[in-house]
């Protein structure tokens, strides 16, 4: 049980996990290790922040992760939402798993580049009916007026594509986030943590795969 909203100094953590004394040398490794490991303990290990620019500076929100490889991390959404006009604009973008339960956290930043067209068909076929539909309807990031008037879009649609597969959206897509910066952090005792970062040997902040180790230097860095 934590502490209620007026004792916020008072609560308190204390993280006590193994030490984290080597990263190997591959980042993707890594990751999909952490990663099966936190499916193991947490409900949707694949929620994670996605930040993104514009003009009046950063944003946040949670996305769902849909795939991971040596080319980067994959997510879907609506081109025309506000993260998908800021990414295209700008695909300056930064990503966050906050394993807080496993006292895990990882950390990247990146490009984010629109994923092929038959990626993002490949996966809208794989989604549940409602959901297709629903991505059909919805306007994201835009101002709707009530819950009814999005029922009956919705309720419209589903009649529209009755006895027919529900084809994707032209705005709706996948986007890859292509890394330069991977960070994994692992809380330790007196919240003096464990902290190794991936950066690009040479200084680069030119994307490489994940599963080259050559591209990569490993650094350790004060919590
Ligand atoms: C657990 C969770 C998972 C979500 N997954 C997605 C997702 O995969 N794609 C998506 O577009 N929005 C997802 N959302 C909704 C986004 O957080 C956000 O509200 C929406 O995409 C609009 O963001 P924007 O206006 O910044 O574009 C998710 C929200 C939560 C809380």
């Amino acid at each position: 049980m934590s502490e209620p909203v007026d004792r916020l100094p008072q609560t308190r953590v204390s993280y006590e996990s193994p030490t984290f004394d080597d990263p190997g040398p591959v980042p993707l490794d890594l990751f999909r290790k952490w990663y099966d490991e936190a499916a193991e303990y947490i409900r949707e290990p694949n929620a994670m922040t996605v930040s993104t620019l514009d003009e009046w500076g950063p944003s946040s929100r949670i996305v769902l992760l849909k795939g991971v490889d040596a080319s980067g991390f994959v997510f879907f959404t609506n081109f025309d939402s506000a993260k998908g006009r800021q990414l295209r604009a700008d695909p300056r973008v930064a990503l966050n798993f906050p394993w807080h339960d496993m006292e895990r956290q990882v950390r990247i930043r990146g490009l984010a580049e629109v994923t092929a067209a038959e990626e993002s068909d490949a996966y809208f076929a794989q989604r549940p009916r409602g959901s297709q539909i629903a991505a059909t309807v919805s306007n994201q990031s835009q101002p709707v007026g009530d819950r009814m008037q999005m029922q009956a879009e919705y309720d419209a649609a589903a009649a529209r594509f009755e006895g027919r597969e529900v084809p994707r959206p032209d705005n709706w897509g996948g986007f890859r986030v292509r890394v330069f910066e991977i960070e994994f952090w692992q809380g330790q005792r007196n919240r003096f943590h464990d902290r190794w970062v991936f950066r690009r040997s040479g200084g680069s902040q030119e994307p490489a795969p994940l599963s080259h180790a050559s591209a990569w230097t490993p650094t350790r860095l004060y919590p």
